[in-house]
């Protein structure tokens, strides 16, 4: 037998994303907490994932949902308290599930004590701690830059008679982190989360951490919205960033087995990878949002995946995912249909990587359509009807037929999707053809296959464009993944290997001829077949 280098937990896994709020209410109030969590954590481990990232759990008055935290310290009461956390994280590790945080960095809420005292006077302990800057005259903001939820990045304080850099909304004060008090805070916040026994960290925004010192103004450029009319080169991405990450990398790296995972919502791709770091010091992991954005072509993904590939070289472990709290769930980007579905959910899965998944998408929730009414995120607030907001990827997660899904007794916070009788956990449970059983089938066959969590990955390019096809290799176990991303049969030629191949999974089945050297994948087709 050979005996391949101890992989970490996080690369070899599948994380399973929550948006707390919306998993599970236990107290009656329409908003999902810990103890939801809890009780859903038997789900989670016959699922098989190995880790989760809970979105914000802080304390926070939610303008942003959490992403705006005022105590770094603590957990928010409507989820629970410190001993529920704790033991949110001993359940788990009993099951072998580790548990990430989602840190906010960049900015604070704006109801923060620090940026109380901060905006309080010009002379304070905390007067520097976040980004002030005379006014232009006569009063103007000191610089053109934008607000990404719209608007000038700059507020009015006038108490201080200086404005405020917020680079998402005016209650998402940016900090300083050029003043190495506030860093140390912050590296203290994040050594405080891993005493406690946290598993590691998505850490928001990474990109936005530093700005130009001199707060220049962007440069112009030809764009659809205010915001993308500016060369982004002086309030984010800084070289200097990079820096910081590998400070984060060394202080995580105390701990064995933590994770630095992050969000650089970034469509440029060499700027999204240095923030692995120059020697592979940086982050443990980086999504790839360019990934994300994909059209469903085999050519669209297969191109994107290679290219992340070079620039991530050998030292480097590329993280995928398609679905988030901030963007619209692909099942309905990618039209609504199960069966495109499960062959999303299998190239994902396979892929050399660690797949990131978002709660209910093993189920298929579709987007959620909110009433103008029930608008909750401020950009949807803002935006309606031009940009609905993002409350229709956080919908409440369909558990059962029951009024609500079962996910609350209550008013939710926001609308369940009306397709919950048909689509839920219990039903999806009692059916082994369902979606639910295609990604726990298939979570089992990655977490027993040396191939599918640590070989390389290559591209066999198959004279059929509709196709996707990759083997994953380590010695001694060989791969080959196949998806159709069309809705007619694909014939597909196999590499010499492969004929008479050994047919470890595939949805719908896969008739396979001995001998033959070409496969006819059905329509969303996806399989595995084995050398
Ligand atoms: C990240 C979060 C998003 C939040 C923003 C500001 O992009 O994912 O939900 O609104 O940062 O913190």
């Amino acid at each position: 037998m050979i005996l391949l280098p101890e992989q970490p937990w996080w690369q070899k896994g599948v994380i399973y994303q929550i948006y707390p709020r919306s998993f599970l209410d236990t107290t009656g109030n329409g908003i999902g907490d810990l103890r939801g969590i809890i009780k859903k954590l038997d789900y989670l481990e016959e699922l098989g994932v190995s880790g989760l990232w809970l979105c914000p759990i802080f304390p926070s008055p939610m303008y942003d949902f959490g992403y705006d935290t005022s105590d770094y310290y603590n957990i928010e009461p409507l989820f629970g308290s410190m001993d529920l956390f704790q033991e949110m994280l001993l359940t788990a590790r009993k099951k072998n599930i580790r548990i990430i945080l989602d840190l906010a960095l960049n900015h604070t809420s704006h109801l923060h004590p620090w940026f109380i005292e901060s905006s309080s006077s010009r002379n304070n302990t905390r007067s520097d701690w976040y980004i002030w800057a005379n006014p232009r005259p006569p009063r103007r903001p000191p610089n053109n830059w934008k607000s990404v939820f719209g608007g000038s990045a700059w507020t009015w304080s006038e108490k201080r008679k200086q404005y405020y850099l917020h680079s998402f909304t005016p209650e998402q004060p940016d900090l300083n982190w050029r003043n190495p008090d506030v860093k140390k805070e912050l590296y203290n916040i994040i050594r405080f989360w891993l005493e406690k026994g946290a598993d590691g960290f998505r850490l928001d925004v990474v990109d936005f951490f530093l700005k130009d010192d001199r707060l220049r103004s962007n440069p112009l450029c030809i764009g659809r919205r205010p915001y993308e009319m500016q060369k982004h080169i002086y309030d984010k991405n800084r070289p200097e960033t990079i820096e910081i990450m590998r400070e984060i990398r060394s202080l995580v790296d105390l701990y064995p087995h933590k994770l630095a995972l992050g969000e650089v919502a970034e469509r440029n791709t060499e700027i999204a990878a240095s923030y692995y770091g120059p020697a592979s010091d940086g982050l443990h992991l980086n999504f790839n949002f360019d990934f994300l954005e994909q059209p469903w072509k085999a050519k669209a993904f297969q191109v994107s995946i290679e290219d992340w590939e070079k620039l991530l070289g050998t030292g480097n472990w590329p993280v995928y995912t398609l679905s988030n709290h901030d963007v619209p769930r692909h099942f309905s980007r990618y039209g609504n249909c199960q069966n495109r579905a499960r062959a999303a959910a299998g190239m994902v899965l396979t892929l050399k990587g660690t797949p990131v998944i978002y709660y209910g998408e093993e189920l298929g929730m579709p987007q959620g359509r909110i009433p103008r009414a029930q608008i909750r995120d401020p950009v949807g607030k803002r935006y309606w009807p031009f940009h609905p907001g993002r409350d229709g990827s956080r919908t409440p997660m369909q558990w059962d037929d029951s009024p609500n899904a079962g996910f609350t007794d209550a008013n939710p916070w926001l609308p369940v999707n009306p397709n919950f009788p048909r689509v839920n956990v219990a039903d999806q449970k009692k059916d082994p053809q369902s979606l639910y059983h295609f990604y726990r089938r298939l979570i089992k066959f990655r977490n027993s296959s040396n191939a599918l969590q640590s070989g390389i990955i290559r591209f066999t390019n198959p004279s059929n464009s509709s196709v996707l096809a990759y083997q994953r290799k380590v010695p001694g176990e060989n791969l080959l993944i196949l998806i159709n991303f069309s809705s007619r049969d694909q014939p597909v030629e196999l590499p010499s290997k492969f004929v008479s191949p050994h047919l470890a999974f595939s949805c719908p089945t896969l008739e396979i001829e001995a001998g033959k050297k070409r496969v006819l994948l059905p329509p969303d087709g996806f399989a595995i077949l084995q050398e």
